[in-house]
């Protein structure tokens, strides 16, 4: 008996993670129909009816609302209330998650979402098993779509606007970085964002350091589409040739797309480009400011979730870009190899850490 408790529970284990696309694909179809926003127009808690006739779609697809709304609801997206005993009507409300997908709010996290399930983000999927057992393509990304993610970004510019747009929308979050990590920042008089893409961080930082001189350094299809605007220039360039000199080097979300390999040669034109101390000829004053994830503190308690994601996100590295997660163990030799002497780890993002490197 409890062999077949045992056997029965694996089905459930199997068919939960096989069908695990379904809540990405409920997630995608919500935002798309707007139902966070709409829920938020309403003002209250807002019945099947109402949010059928809100949708503006034929009452016949009512039912088909109602279980979306119900997994959805399940899944911690939105909350429902009982609006009147007798007829048992359920009014749906949001829920923090769901808060976070209003596209009239920042930070609002539905270009992300919807970049997740986009079609040229899934197809290297289908393709994986086939790229085990090739040499030719360094990421199955790369097999699917016949070019690496960036080079595939300059010559796509609907993809290229969605990962950008979706980017963006991530680095919303990071209003904290600035504010809860204000000490990061003090005594800096400039900082160039490597791979900054659209600026929304350098920004964000320049919100609570309104005199420190920014750049925001990403290859020329992303940099060309920028404006400048006070003590904020955006330069089209490629890191692993030259950046420019500054106080301060900040990497969000990149090293994580590169090998060790590459990593370090984006460390040592790092270390290159961190400004001297005047006073103290050829004595390096400056810092790398890496926002990233650190792999293995779940040693610390992590949340079984976090832990979930971050080696989700390693796969996915390795699927996109031939990148990866790293434990402390494989950052720190990444910094020592490039002739960094020290480091600070403060884990404040939930996913993310903040990691000072010193010269
Ligand atoms: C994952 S995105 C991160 C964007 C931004 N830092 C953020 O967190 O929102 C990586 C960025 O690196 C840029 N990038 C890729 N290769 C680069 C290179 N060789 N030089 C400069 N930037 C590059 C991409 O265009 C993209 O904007």
């Amino acid at each position: 008996m409890e062999a077949n408790i045992e056997m029965f529970e694996a089905q459930v284990h199997i068919l939960k993670h096989a069908y695990n696309y379904v809540n990405s694909m409920v997630l995608a179809t919500a935002i798309q129909l707007n139902i966070p926003d709409i829920i938020h127009t309403h003002g209250k808690p807002i019945t099947i009816p109402d949010l059928v006739s809100a949708l503006k779609i034929p009452p016949q697809k009512s039912n088909a609302v109602y279980r979306i709304m119900r997994l959805l609801t399940h899944n911690g997206f939105f909350d429902s209330t009982k609006l009147n005993e007798e007829e048992e009507e359920d009014g749906y409300v949001l829920t923090a998650s769901s808060r976070l997908l209003l596209k009239s709010q920042v930070p609002n996290l539905s270009p992300f979402a919807l970049f997740t399930v986009d079609p040229v983000m899934l197809a290297p999927w289908k393709v994986l098993g086939d790229w085990f057992s090739r040499n030719e393509e360094s990421s199955a990304f790369e097999t699917a779509h016949g070019a690496p993610m960036w080079e595939f970004c300059d010559t796509n510019s609907r993809f290229n606007n969605v990962f950008n747009e979706a980017m963006a929308s991530d680095s919303q979050m990071m209003r904290l970085v600035a504010k809860d990590c204000g000490q990061v920042f003090e005594g800096l008089s400039t900082l160039v964002d490597v791979g900054g893409g659209t600026g929304t961080i350098t920004k964000l930082i320049l919100e609570a350091f309104p005199s420190l001189k920014c750049t925001v350094l990403d290859l020329p299809h992303v940099a060309a589409k920028q404006q400048d605007c006070q003590n904020l220039r955006f330069l089209g360039g490629d890191m692993f040739h030259s950046i420019p000199s500054a106080d301060a080097i900040m990497l969000k979300h990149i090293m994580h797309n590169w090998s060790d390999e590459d990593c370090l040669k984006i460390l040592k034109k790092c270390r290159e480009a961190i400004s001297e101390d005047n006073k103290n000829d050829g004595v390096k004053k400056g810092k790398v400011i890496i926002i990233d994830m650190v792999l293995g503190a779940e040693k610390d308690n992590e949340a079984e979730d976090i832990t979930e994601l971050k080696l989700m996100f390693d796969v996915l590295m390795m699927v996109l870009h031939s990148g990866k997660e790293r434990t402390e163990k494989e950052w720190e030799r990444l910094f020592i190899q490039s002739g960094f002497t020290h480091h600070k780890i403060t884990p404040i993002f939930g996913l993310r850490s903040l990691i000072e490197v010193f010269p």
